[in-house]
């Protein structure tokens, strides 16, 4: 079981693919949206929230803290928060898990599981690049969009295929989504 959570921050598109992916892959996702990501997926992208939501195996709302994902006892081999915006980023590094995705982040670094996370801001700020590190050094994977053009990509599908593929590696799920340096 993997968690995708998309926050409000640009490139919904790679949490969509990710979610995509998992499915290819047949591998079990649950999923949670913030309220921006829910904004930013229906501004920039040609799905509908109702369509990502369409994607997940189960899907836990942003604002229910009851909800089982919130516990520490709930399954869950990784999180991927794709993308992350710097709110969450923040709230993530300094231990405020006001909302679901901010409590499941809390909850897996606490249990020491694989945590992917996505930052999306340019340039940044030094309380950004402070946050990251922070995160870093908890053990969570920073995994910033930042495409490589090393392996002939040439549509804006192979760039978004190039991160997901290493945010599948990160979360060590085997994948051919990009063409690999030889
Ligand atoms: C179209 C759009 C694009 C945005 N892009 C970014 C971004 O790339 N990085 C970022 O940190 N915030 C971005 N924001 C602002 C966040 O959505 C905002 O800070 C929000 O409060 C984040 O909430 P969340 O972390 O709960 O999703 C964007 C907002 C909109 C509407």
């Amino acid at each position: 079981m993997i968690i995708v959570a998309i926050t409000g921050a640009s490139g919904a598109i790679y949490g969509i693919r990710l979610l995509e992916a998992l499915n290819e892959l047949n591998i079990e996702n649950s999923l949670v949206i913030s309220d921006a990501g829910k904004i930013v997926i229906e501004s920039e992208t040609e799905y509908s929230v109702e369509e990502v939501i369409a994607l997940a195996d189960t899907y836990y709302d942003f604002n229910d803290l009851t909800a089982s994902i919130n516990s520490g006892s709930f399954k869950a081999e990784a999180l991927a928060i794709v993308p992350c915006s710097m709110k969450t980023l923040s709230s993530i590094a300094n231990g405020y898990g006001a909302n679901t995705i901010t409590r499941v982040a809390d909850v897996s670094l606490k249990e020491r599981r694989t945590t992917v996370i996505v930052p999306r801001e340019t340039p940044l700020r030094s309380i950004h690049l402070q946050n990251m590190l922070t995160l870093s050094q908890e053990g969570a994977v920073i995994l910033p969009a930042m495409p490589g053009f090393y392996s002939s990509h040439d549509s804006v599908d192979d760039q978004i295929n190039f991160i997901v593929g290493k945010i599948l590696d990160s979360l060590k799920i085997e994948n051919n989504l990009y063409k690999r340096w030889e």
